[in-house]
């Protein structure tokens, strides 16, 4: 079995953030995204991995590297163009041979791997098989509609869901998914759809099994997405504290305190990780909050959030909540007259202010 990750794609949803940085790279308790994924896929036995790049390459192609740090062996496939999941298919047709694989979307996060499915694809020997998840908000997804626990349809991100089912971005096929996503035409956004190639299947007979994912699923596409994915993945952490903490400071619950990092009069309540490099000084850092490496927070409060390398936090006197903070970014106060917000933001930005 080998597998396919599609880490292109331009992370409009996730911008300003993703103006500079592949969206796959964003840190979810200070581990990017993708490297969820690849672990999921190295923890179920899988050794050949390709990855499928656009735009992002360089930036993904430095992060994963020849996949070593796994224990796998990393082949880059490159998409010109966002051309849909299932062009991926057909552009990595040299790469997956006629050998079963699974195709997995860099920007999904499943919580309890993948395991589990890939033993009973193996076993069970459909053609192919599909994740699916119960949610609220189905139009954003690919949708399935089930008859007597058969997939009877599919549509991608349909106005009127026919059904609360979607469909994780986890799926595993044998080697009929080639003539496929051949067969198939693009859709009324221009892309190849993996959801119309399944569509095929159905319609040909072949066997498409559904699961549906009882853990925790998320697509992170959205601020609110990643912000969740980190309060999940952020619950089990191991604590360790490598850094130094001075005496006037205090640690409570899972805290992880990389090295280099100084924390200086303030408290830290976990689940929380600091990264390397950090200055924490007369501060508060609450649950459920990621800080990367190299960030300074002084003379302020952070909770619920996420703050990227290298950003300052200076003297606020109000809580940071429910933030997704990029790289390089400074918020500070300042105490001139007239008393007024001073910013500087990238396209896309949102602030809220109290
Ligand atoms: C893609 C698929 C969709 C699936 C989703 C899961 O959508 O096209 O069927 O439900 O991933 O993450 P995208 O996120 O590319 O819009």
């Amino acid at each position: 079995m080998k597998a396919l990750v599609l880490s292109g794609g331009t992370g409009s949803r996730l911008r300003p953030i993703t103006h500079t940085s592949a969206k796959q790279l964003v840190p979810v308790a200070n581990k990017p995204v993708l490297f969820y994924g690849i672990e999921a896929i190295r923890d179920a036995g899988i050794k050949e991995i390709g990855i499928i790049v656009g735009g992002t390459k360089e930036e993904i192609e430095a992060a994963v590297g020849d996949g070593s740090q796994w224990g796998v062996k990393v082949t880059y496939i490159e998409q010109d163009a966002p051309r849909g999941l299932a062009h991926t298919v057909v552009i990595a047709r040299e790469f997956l041979e006629d050998e079963p694989f699974v195709m997995y979307l860099g920007d999904n996060l499943v919580k309890s791997g993948i395991t589990k499915l890939v033993r009973a694809f193996e076993t069970e020997r459909p053609n192919a098989s599909i994740l699916l998840s119960r949610v609220k908000d189905p139009q954003r997804f690919g949708v399935a509609e089930l008859k007597d626990g058969r997939v009877v349809n599919l549509v991608e991100k349909p106005e009127v869901p026919r059904s609360d089912l979607a469909l994780v971005g986890v799926y595993m096929f044998d080697r009929n998914i080639h003539q496929a996503v051949r067969a198939i035409k693009p859709s009324g956004r221009g892309e190849l759809e993996i959801t119309d190639a399944i569509q095929y299947l159905v319609d040909k007979g072949y066997e498409v099994k559904p699961h549906i994912v009882e853990g925790w699923w998320k697509d992170t596409g959205k601020v609110e997405d990643m912000l969740e994915a980190n309060r999940i993945m952020l619950e089990d952490i191991q604590p360790s504290v490598a850094g130094k903490v001075d005496a006037a400071s205090s640690i409570d619950g899972r805290v992880v305190v990389e090295e280099g990092t100084e924390i200086i009069n303030s408290v830290l309540r976990g689940p929380i990780v600091v990264g390397r490099g950090c200055k924490i000084v007369d501060s508060y850092v609450g649950p459920f909050t990621a800080i990367y490496h190299g960030v300074e927070i002084r003379g302020s409060e952070v909770e619920h959030s996420i703050i990227l390398e290298n950003s300052k936090i200076l003297e606020i006197g109000s809580r940071i909540e429910n933030s997704l903070i990029g790289r390089n970014v400074r918020v500070h106060r300042v105490d001139r007259r007239p008393k007024s917000h001073q910013l500087v933001l990238g396209d896309n930005s949102e602030v809220g202010i109290n």
